[in-house]
């Protein structure tokens, strides 16, 4: 992307000029987001998962539930995950309150090179993409937490603290709901963990500033997630977009988190789960946050279809491949492209 001034977050560029959105974030017009045609989200269309009872008492039927939306949406909301309000509340309020820091402050971990783990950065790959994308992210890596924490924001002064229980807790729920992923495939409840290696676990903090005229431009494009499953927080804005039928559907911003399946379990599924395209829009009069967390396998893992779903009647759709060479792949097309998996597949003729 032409980018107008190094180390610049977009927040900084908007708050010194809100009525324009500058050339270099300006979408062809074949490729903007149409927002006419986008559907309101309602409880039928984007499907809600009630995790009542995961531990146990009710351990079976809620693997039915997450097998059937994998199946059908691979994108669904959860309930009932024990993540506490307060502490859901509490990680969007420090997230809020980093990006509202003075630049001096905030931009210290500026850094546009995804090879560094924790940074603070905007768009997504300034150095590989042709257009901006209209958000600013804090990445961190998360797992394990003593590895990456030094390097997190030290302020505002809680940042460390509520981020750290945070990512512990939703590591939980991102490898129980693992479990209940392999066990709807008729795998071993261990199966989809064991493949992630050493596993691996990503938050990114999106803020996408307001934005004189969200028709022209993103927040994020239409995108598969490359990791195996993400968990996604939100405030109260909405803009998240899934594609389903051929639509674009608004997820209503309700406070339930939002699951969706990424590449990774799309190939060891051997596509029987499928990474579904998202997009992020944004919103003339409110900012909004969102935090997804990405769970993934470590850069060493094989990634390949689990044996058994290959057989006779399925044959095997993916390449073997390690998940660094994957990822690699993923930030350097810039977006430009909306998936990665199609040059992992195995042609089928
Ligand atoms: C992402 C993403 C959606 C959102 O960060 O990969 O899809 O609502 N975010 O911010
Ligand atoms: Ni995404």
């Amino acid at each position: 992307m032409v980018f107008v001034e190094q180390n610049l977050l977009l927040s900084d560029l908007v708050a010194r000029n809100r009525d324009v959105v500058p050339i270099q974030y300006v979408r062809p017009i074949s490729e903007r987001p149409n927002l006419e045609d986008v559907i309101a989200s309602d409880k039928s269309n984007i499907p809600i998962v009630d995790l009542q009872g995961i531990d146990g008492s009710n351990w079976s039927s809620v693997v039915k539930a997450i097998g059937l939306a994998c199946q059908s949406d691979g994108f669904f909301q959860v309930n009932n995950h024990g993540i506490s309000e307060e502490l859901m509340a509490n990680m969007i309020c420090v997230s809020r309150e980093f990006f509202r820091l003075p630049v001096s402050e905030r931009n210290n971990s500026y850094s546009d090179s995804p090879l560094k783990a924790n940074r603070l950065s905007t768009s997504f790959n300034v150095n590989t993409e042709k257009f901006g994308c209209w958000r600013d992210y804090l990445r961190l890596h998360c797992d394990p937490l003593e590895d990456f924490i030094h390097e997190w924001p030290s302020n505002p002064p809680s940042f460390r603290d509520v981020a750290s229980e945070y990512s512990k807790k939703i590591r939980e729920l991102a490898l129980k709901l693992l479990g209940c992923i392999s066990e709807s495939l008729g795998l071993d409840k261990d199966s989809m963990k064991n493949s992630l290696g050493k596993h691996a676990q990503h938050m990114a903090i999106n803020y996408y500033p307001t934005c004189s005229d969200p028709q022209l431009t993103y927040g994020l494009p239409a995108h598969k997630d490359p990791n195996a499953i993400t968990l996604l927080l939100q405030d109260n804005v909405p803009g998240l977009q899934v594609l389903k039928n051929g639509k674009w559907v608004a997820v209503n911003p309700i406070p339930n988190l939002v699951v969706n399946i990424g590449d990774q379990i799309e190939v060891l599924s051997n596509g029987r789960y499928k990474s579904v395209l998202h997009r992020a829009i944004v919103n003339r009069e409110q900012e909004r946050m969102s935090i997804p967390t990405f769970y993934c396998p470590s850069m060493d893992s094989i990634i390949q279809p689990h044996k058994s779903l290959v057989d006779h009647k399925n044959t095997q759709l993916y390449r073997t491949f390690t998940y660094g060479e994957y990822y690699e792949m993923f930030w350097n097309r810039g977006l430009s492209r909306e998936s990665c998996l199609d040059l992992f597949t195995i042609s089928q003729n």
